[in-house]
């Protein structure tokens, strides 16, 4: 914590926030005494089921939303004092994409954002037709919003917060509705913009695949609050699942089967027939190996191949918020 407090690269720091909506009588605490920082250059993800708060967080970030109490500081400023100074530095996508201009066109929607910004819109003309052109929005850029699909309004809903070129960017659920290519570009475009252009970028996402791809930290939130706040890579190895996978050739028996399940509680046999097979079995000790070995080799199977499963972090995230059981054996 103190380490954090001394980091001079801190664009973004929450501290203490807490927002609470009133709905029909009834106390709704959409976030309880959130606390995280973002720094520069790098891709902070928010995660947390459906209603966990993330969008509630982003937008009493962006004074959209105005906070019951905390304290809300980009660039060492204090964002509810100096809010207009605060939102010249971030720009925002946030659900449903409902920052572009309908009857605008998209290449119209980017130079109207940026010159919002107070840019040159005619001196940055070939900025803006890259970003058209690299979220592959080509053939698109002259068609009214309103006639293009979900996926193309969400990308002309990205190209005009990246138009305005702040150093801190939020986008929520960016790849929402995104055919599979253009999610990978624009996974690959939001590492650019962090690694390339030191820029940071906070993103809530459901999608596992995109938050352990493009994010160096991840900030889970449960029920408003933050249960953890950790280096993705980090999170991964804590949760890596020691699951192997042996294929081998010899019949796994009942009374195998049976030494098996006394050492290893977590045991599937996929695929076995007659003078084949494979394994699976979950560890949490690597030493456990041996065992498994020796009990094979005592009954004369031949393993031909281990594999262990690749990390995962929505395994991490599954475990963190309690929806899966984690090894006990
Ligand atoms: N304007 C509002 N009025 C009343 N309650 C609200 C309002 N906005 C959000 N909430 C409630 O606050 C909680 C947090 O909602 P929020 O939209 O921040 O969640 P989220 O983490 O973004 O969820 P999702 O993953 O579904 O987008 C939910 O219980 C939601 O119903
Ligand atoms: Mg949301």
């Amino acid at each position: 914590m103190e380490q954090e407090e001394l980091r001079l690269d801190t664009v973004l720091k929450v501290k203490g926030l807490t927002k609470t909506f009133r709905r029909r009588g009834r106390c709704v605490s959409a976030v309880r005494d959130m606390s995280f920082s973002a720094w520069s250059g790098e891709v902070l993800g928010l995660l947390g089921p459906n209603g966990a708060g993330k969008s509630t967080t982003i937008k009493c970030i962006l004074g959209l939303v105005q906070p019951d109490s905390g304290e809300v500081e980009v660039f060492g400023r204090d964002a509810m004092q100096h809010r207009r100074e605060c939102l010249r530095m971030m720009s925002a996508v946030l659900e449903g994409s409902r920052n572009v201009y309908w009857r605008l066109t998209p290449r119209e929607n980017v130079r109207f954002f940026a010159s919002i910004q107070g840019r040159d819109v005619r001196r940055e003309t070939e900025r803006l037709e890259g970003l058209l052109h690299l979220l592959g929005l080509g053939d698109w850029v002259d068609v009214p919003a309103m006639e293009l699909s979900q996926g193309m309004k969400q990308k002309t809903a990205v190209a005009c917060a990246l138009a305005r070129d702040t150093p801190l960017i939020f986008l929520d659920e960016p790849t929402l509705g995104l055919d599979v290519e253009t999610s990978i570009e624009m996974r690959g475009m939001i590492r650019h913009l962090a690694e390339v252009e030191q820029r940071t970028v906070v993103l809530s996402s459901h999608d596992m695949k995109v938050v352990q791809q493009v994010c160096d930290r991840v900030v889970i939130i449960e029920d408003g609050a933050v249960v953890v706040d950790d280096t993705t890579d980090n999170l991964i190895s804590l949760f890596q699942r020691r699951l192997y996978r042996v294929r081998g050739s010899g019949r796994i028996d009942g009374e195998t089967e049976r030494q098996l399940r006394e050492i290893f509680r977590n045991i599937g046999l996929p695929d076995v027939d007659d003078d084949s097979f494979l394994l699976e079995v979950e560890v949490a000790r690597p030493e456990a190996l041996y065992d498994l070995m020796d009990i094979l080799r005592a009954n004369g199977i031949l393993v031909e191949g281990i594999s262990q499963d690749e990390p995962d972090l929505e395994r991490a995230f599954l475990q963190i918020i309690g929806r899966e059981e984690g090894v006990r054996a």
